[in-house]
């Protein structure tokens, strides 16, 4: 690993470490997914291991898989409406604690964790923080039938669209629907923007995370910054 990328990987378990402190015996947890969300279900397995009361919802299949490789018990939404703090990384974050999500394709069953949890908090490193969103391409869910009608549905918000691909297949999602992702480069208002995709038919769901998550804890180096949104 280079300099960079080890100092990035050391940014993310801290990020994580510090998100485990807020974790309480007894907790309902939503587990997000990511390399960064990682650091955090293995840091909590240890915590189970040394005597930690607590049950998870999954946010993907691969976060399910980890947490049980941890001895993490897990749960659903359906015996567990209501969760008490889930961790998720995130694509980008902003100072008001707005994201995008989804770049691991898991966008829909996180976003709805985050809705189900009274506390979300995102943990990222320090390359993750901007002001605006929008560097990172936006990835949208969408039904398969109508993405070659999205594209250009999409392009006229102004972005060029582009079907993510993996080998030489569409990307396909837990929920079995592609992603679309959308280089906006700048958005200037997240909440115009979600406004303006959220309806259009076809569209399952869109990575903007706004007034879902209520803390950013950020590592940079050797220390912790915290973001709290409005
Ligand atoms: C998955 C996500 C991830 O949280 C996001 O892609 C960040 O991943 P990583 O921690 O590996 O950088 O939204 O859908």
């Amino acid at each position: 690993m280079n300099d960079r990328k080890s100092l990035q990987a050391e940014e993310k378990r801290a990020a994580a470490e510090a998100a485990l402190k807020l974790v309480e015996d007894g907790m309902a947890l939503g587990l997000g997914t990511g390399s960064t969300a990682a650091y955090a279900i293995r840091g909590l397995g240890r915590m189970v291991g040394q005597g930690l009361k607590v049950r998870a919802v999954p946010t993907s299949r691969q976060t399910e898989e980890l947490a049980r490789e941890e001895g993490i018990p897990l749960t659903d939404l359906e015996a567990c409406p209501r969760l008490d703090l889930t961790i998720d990384g995130a694509d980008e974050a902003d100072p008001r604690c707005r994201l995008i999500k989804g770049g691991g394709g898991a966008l829909l069953r996180e976003k709805i964790v985050a809705s189900a949890s009274r506390r979300m908090v995102a943990i990222v490193d320090s390359s993750k923080l901007v002001d605006p969103l929008g560097e990172f391409p936006l990835p949208v869910e969408v039904v398969q039938f109508a993405w070659p009608v999205l594209l250009p549905r999409l392009a006229l918000l102004g972005c060029a669209p582009v079907l993510r691909r993996q080998g030489d297949k569409p990307f396909l999602t837990d929920e079995g629907n592609y992603i679309i992702d959308c280089p906006f480069k700048a958005i200037d208002d997240p909440r115009a923007l979600a406004a303006q995709i959220s309806p259009i038919p076809g569209v399952v769901e869109h990575g903007l995370f706004i007034d879902l998550c209520q803390e950013v804890i950020l590592a940079r180096s050797n220390s912790i910054e915290r973001f709290m949104a409005d």
